[in-house]
């Protein structure tokens, strides 16, 4: 149904099932492949399973296709935080600062609690939802040796992974 954003792995388009839209991240296995970094799919996979927070994107359900892995998303239809700063920013007023910031707080309290740093946190990586709440999305890049919610046998293998490639 269209793109809703490109990244260096591959494309998040927009679908749509049972009148209900989705945003699908679809990554590239190849492009990964290439670069040794398949774990940082399997860590975003997997805290995203794990994590259940209003402030950070659901994860429906994950497939894979013979050349993609399929992450298929809650679609935030507010669109991303950058777009939004862009045009709304010159109108903010304290309270609407106050709010966003006590979201963007509230989730990273939330995260850093359970042992995991997201490290890559920007507006592009920020999304709205329908009703106008901030959800943190993009976990590939998070640090997740102090994760309390992962299994240790999951955090072994993917420290494996990253010294193998490093
Ligand atoms: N659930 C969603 N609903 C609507 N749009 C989304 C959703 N998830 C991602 N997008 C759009 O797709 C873009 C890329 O998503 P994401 O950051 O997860 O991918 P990425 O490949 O890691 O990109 P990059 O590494 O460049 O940040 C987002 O910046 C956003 O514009
Ligand atoms: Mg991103």
């Amino acid at each position: 149904m269209g793109n809703l954003g490109k990244g260096a792995y591959g494309k998040v388009v927009l679908a749509k099932k049972g009148g209900k839209l989705y945003a699908i991240k679809q990554i590239e296995k190849k492009k990964l492949a290439k670069e040794c970094k398949e774990y940082q799919a399997f860590v975003e996979k997997e805290l995203l399973r794990k994590i259940n927070h209003p402030g950070i994107i659901k994860l429906v359900k994950c497939y894979q296709e013979p050349k993609h892995l399929n992450y298929v998303l809650d679609y935030c239809h507010g669109g991303d935080f950058t777009t939004f700063l862009r045009f709304n920013y010159k109108h903010f007023t304290n309270d609407m600062r106050r709010f966003y910031i006590a979201e963007i707080v509230n989730v990273l309290e939330f995260l850093h609690g359970v042992g995991i740093t997201h490290r890559d946190l920007k507006p592009e990586n920020i999304m709205l939802s329908k009703d106008g709440h901030l959800k943190l999305i993009d976990f590939g890049t998070a640090e997740i040796t102090r994760c309390t919610i992962l299994d240790q046998k999951f955090k072994d293998d993917i420290e494996k992974q990253k010294k193998a490639v490093a």
